[in-house]
């Protein structure tokens, strides 16, 4: 039988065939996360990982504005001072630490787009929006406070990367109020299953250990990916090996999270890297864009352990 679909694009038909299968065979009513999965697998999102071309900060800044684009990374090579943080890092033990943070630092660094009429009554509108925003020279010495346990030997090389990544941040989401960095010791607490981060963006370097494992959305599985958690679905399901972009060690990666302004669909599908009996060890800097403080400094809390 003649098929319309087949003739433009055989795996378009293959799609047709399953949503067709789904609302017809299947009895109704879906709930809303079942159809959203069917529709997941017809409409293709389109979201890339992309290298900035000439491998600068400037660059990612620019990469990180192409529409499609949920990740954008550039390499540098091994770290100028590898060696010294590689001594520094054997000398430490993540479980030394809580989820492994080393140092936390968390700005306002913009003021929430309030869409409420002036008779508003949530008083959380009011008080969030009295808050100072942080000037040029508070990132700056967020910054510093960062980086004041590491060794001088390499401490003003990562303070420059947070400087840089939290000034790019803030332009690239002008509106999104918060930014967090961490400085972390990974082995054992992270995230291995492919998964979308529910917070507007994160840079990430890691200085020591593999990079994050990243991937295109033309090779995620959406399928199997929606259903990973429920149905106990191994990564190798999800995306096939072949089609992952691994980081390399002290890369720079952007990568956008579901609440990136206008983003097509969700964020970028990611997972921390190679795990087994004893994963290696990492250092790693986080720059974290939220809509809502990562921490109540007040109680020491912390709600976003992503
Ligand atoms: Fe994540």
């Amino acid at each position: 039988m003649f098929s319309p679909f087949k003739a433009i694009n055989p795996s378009l038909e293959r799609k047709v065939l399953t949503l067709s299968y789904h609302f017809t065979i299947q009895s109704f009513p879906h709930s809303r996360d079942e159809i959203r999965r069917i529709f997941s697998i017809v409409i293709m999102p389109r979201g890339r990982v992309i290298e900035a071309e000439s491998g600068s900060f400037d660059d990612l800044e620019e990469a990180a504005k192409g529409k499609h684009v949920k990740g954008c990374f550039f390499e540098r090579g091994a770290h100028r001072c590898e060696k010294e943080i590689e001594k520094w890092l054997n000398a430490r033990e993540e479980r030394e630490f809580r989820y492994g943070e080393v140092a936390f630092v968390q700005v306002k660094i913009g003021t929430y787009v309030n869409d409420c009429d002036s008779d508003c009554k949530d008083p959380s509108c009011k008080n969030i929006d009295s808050e100072r925003v942080a000037s040029q020279d508070d990132i700056m010495r967020a910054c510093s406070l960062l980086v004041k346990r590491l060794p001088e030997s390499f401490r003003e090389e990562i303070r420059k990367d947070a400087a840089a990544l939290a000034f790019l941040s803030k332009r690239l989401c002008p509106h999104t109020p918060w930014l967090s960095m961490r400085l972390e010791i990974i082995q054992y607490n992270a995230c291995w299953r492919w998964h979308q981060d529910t917070y507007v963006g994160r840079s990430i370097v890691t200085y020591v250990g593999p990079g994050t494992c990243t991937v295109d959305d033309k090779h995620v599985i959406w399928d199997a990916f929606e259903r990973r958690s429920v149905d106990n679905i191994p990564n190798e399901k999800c995306v096939l090996n072949e089609k992952v972009k691994q980081m390399k060690t002290n890369a720079v990666l952007l990568m956008k999270g579901n609440a990136w302004p206008k983003i097509s669909g969700k964020g970028l599908v990611h997972k921390s890297p190679e795990e087994g009996r004893i994963p290696p060890k990492r250092l790693i800097l986080k720059v974290d864009l939220s809509n809502s403080p990562v921490r109540d400094i007040s109680s020491d809390d912390d709600e976003n352990q992503d």
